[in-house]
């Protein structure tokens, strides 16, 4: 067991775990941050997807040793604060477009949309179809066409 810092959601936290336990556990199972949810625990499905330094990632691959002090990890739970709304835009849109169906994946796809906007505008360009279509897991309820309709709503 041994300790590890770092900020979650805009607080400096420090958790006890074992070095090579995956770092969705720690939010999840010993943090009681539920909004990444497991799905194939392969970062192949996106439902666990967050962010670390503003960056989508997926915290069932990552061992939370690797995880440093300075790095900052959000969550859904942390999203609307980036903004400082009580809800970010691109969750707006999704409300607006009645996106969700059983909802299980919502948080993960989220986050990778906002993660895709943020990539686009700082490229200088909108979003674009080659980013919806990277913005697809295995969702079962297939929402995709509200899917993409939300992000650009999201990303306005
Ligand atoms: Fe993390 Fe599937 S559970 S990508």
């Amino acid at each position: 067991m041994a300790s590890h810092t770092f900020k979650l959601n805009g607080e400096q936290i420090t958790v006890e775990a074992e070095d090579d336990v995956r770092l969705l556990w720690v939010l999840r199972d010993l943090l009681g941050v539920t909004g990444p949810k497991y799905g194939c625990g392969l970062g192949v499905c996106q439902a666990c997807t967050s962010h670390i330094n503003g960056k989508a990632f997926n915290p069932c691959s990552v061992p939370v040793s690797k995880v440093a002090p300075d790095d900052e990890i959000t969550t859904i739970e942390g999203l609307p604060a980036t903004v400082g709304k009580d809800l970010h835009p691109m969750q707006e849109a999704w409300l607006d477009l009645d996106v969700a169906q059983c909802g299980y994946c919502q948080p993960g796809q989220i986050m990778t949309a906002v993660a895709k906007v943020r990539q686009a505008a700082a490229e200088g360009r909108e979003i674009e179809d080659r980013d919806l279509d990277e913005i697809r897991n295995i969702c079962r309820c297939g929402t995709y066409n509200r899917i993409r309709d939300a992000i650009r709503a999201g990303a306005k």
